[in-house]
């Protein structure tokens, strides 16, 4: 298959690429914007055509589907991390409202299916239970609000305009190649480097984790097999909370857990994510990789690969660090 991936260049999006690639032969043209969070290095090795451009611009849209005359588009494209949409929402905004709306009347004028990638965070905290894909949207910060507005001008453009577009929303993944400044990479680099290991309130926030192969996997099958209009929910197989998860890395790095300092809460955090997955699964998906295992994976690859992460951890990051958790990193 052909395909328009957008946002390409980032964490989900680079895995969804490599795995096309690998298991479906599949013709990949990437267009991206190379934010703080997107990197070439993502996609190196892949001989993927990278264009660098926002998906609100629909001249580098135009060109990117010119270039490897897309059958589909899947955007992953986005600003990803809540801390810095509480900081400054207006990025949010542009790429998730603009953005997709550009995307969306390219796949139209051309016929196109389009699948969009979402979050669980669009539905908001759950005490108990798990959501589903009827449960109402209720998105509590700049990210999530951004995220379902998106989500909604997706399902207006089949309900309207008969467009073949679909959702995906996963829980939270983890794997090689995040960001840093998300809760599973931040803590085993700074458990590799002996730094303080910030844990946000009482650090009982359970997430629903899932291994980023497997989202990957479950976006390319609800792709050629979801039924056009509908999302589908991704979750992963266990939940865990925050301080939990810190205590695995302690643990699977060798480092101590005085390194665990709480500092204050996010304002307006969400207590739990939880998803049904039952209509991915009736699909014919399911996950493979377990918490325990993909958490060992992870922390491995991050030990392996210090080449990608020294430019981060030595670069703008350390001042957003410092920013956001009031005190300065270690060594390099
Ligand atoms: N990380 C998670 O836990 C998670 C869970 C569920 C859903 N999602 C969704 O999956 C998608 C990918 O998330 P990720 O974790 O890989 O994020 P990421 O931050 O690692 O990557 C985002 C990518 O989008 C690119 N980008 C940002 N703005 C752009 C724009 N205007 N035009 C073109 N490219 C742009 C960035 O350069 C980067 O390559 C997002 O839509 C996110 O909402 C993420």
């Amino acid at each position: 298959m052909k395909l328009l991936v957008c946002g390409g260049a980032g964490f989900i999006g680079s895995s969804f690429v490599r795995i096309r690639i690998a298991d479906h032969g599949d013709d990949v043209v990437v267009l991206d914007k190379l934010t703080y969070a997107g990197r070439r290095e993502n996609l190196e090795g892949l001989g993927v055509p990278l264009v660098e451009g926002g998906i609100e611009d629909p001249v580098r849209v135009a060109e990117a589907l010119d270039l490897g005359g897309a059958e589909a588009i899947v955007n992953f494209a986005a600003e990803t991390h809540v801390d810095r949409s509480i900081a400054e929402p207006d990025a949010f905004v542009r790429t998730h409202a603009l953005g997709t709306h550009v995307l969306l009347e390219a796949a139209r004028e051309h016929g196109l299916r389009m699948l969009q990638v979402s979050t669980d965070e669009v539905y908001g905290s759950i005490e108990d239970g798990s959501f589903t894909e009827e449960s109402p949207l209720r998105p509590s910060s700049p990210y999530s609000a951004t995220k379902a507005g998106a989500d909604l001008l997706v399902a207006s453009y089949t309900h309207t305009f008969g467009l073949e577009a679909l959702i995906c929303r996963g829980s939270n993944n983890y794997g090689p190649r995040q960001y840093p400044e998300k809760l599973i990479p931040l803590m085993i680099l700074n458990a590799l480097h002996g730094d303080p290991l910030p844990v946000y309130g009482d650090g009982l926030q359970v997430r629903n984790w899932l291994f980023v192969e497997d989202f990957a996997r479950a976006i390319g099958h609800v792709l050629a097999h979801g039924t056009p209009g509908e999302a589908y929910n991704v979750g992963g197989p266990d939940e865990c909370p925050n301080l939990e998860v810190v205590r695995r890395i302690v643990e699977l790095t060798g480092a101590p857990e005085s390194l665990i300092q709480y500092v204050p809460d996010r304002p307006g955090h969400d207590r739990r994510y939880s998803l049904g997955s039952e209509k991915v699964r009736a699909l014919g998906w399911a996950p493979r990789v377990r918490f325990d295992e993909g958490l060992e994976r992870t922390v491995r690859w991050y030990r392996d690969n210090e080449a990608w992460w020294a430019p981060i951890r030595s670069g703008d990051y350390r001042a957003y660090y410092e920013r956001q958790y009031g005190r300065s990193l270690g060594r390099r």
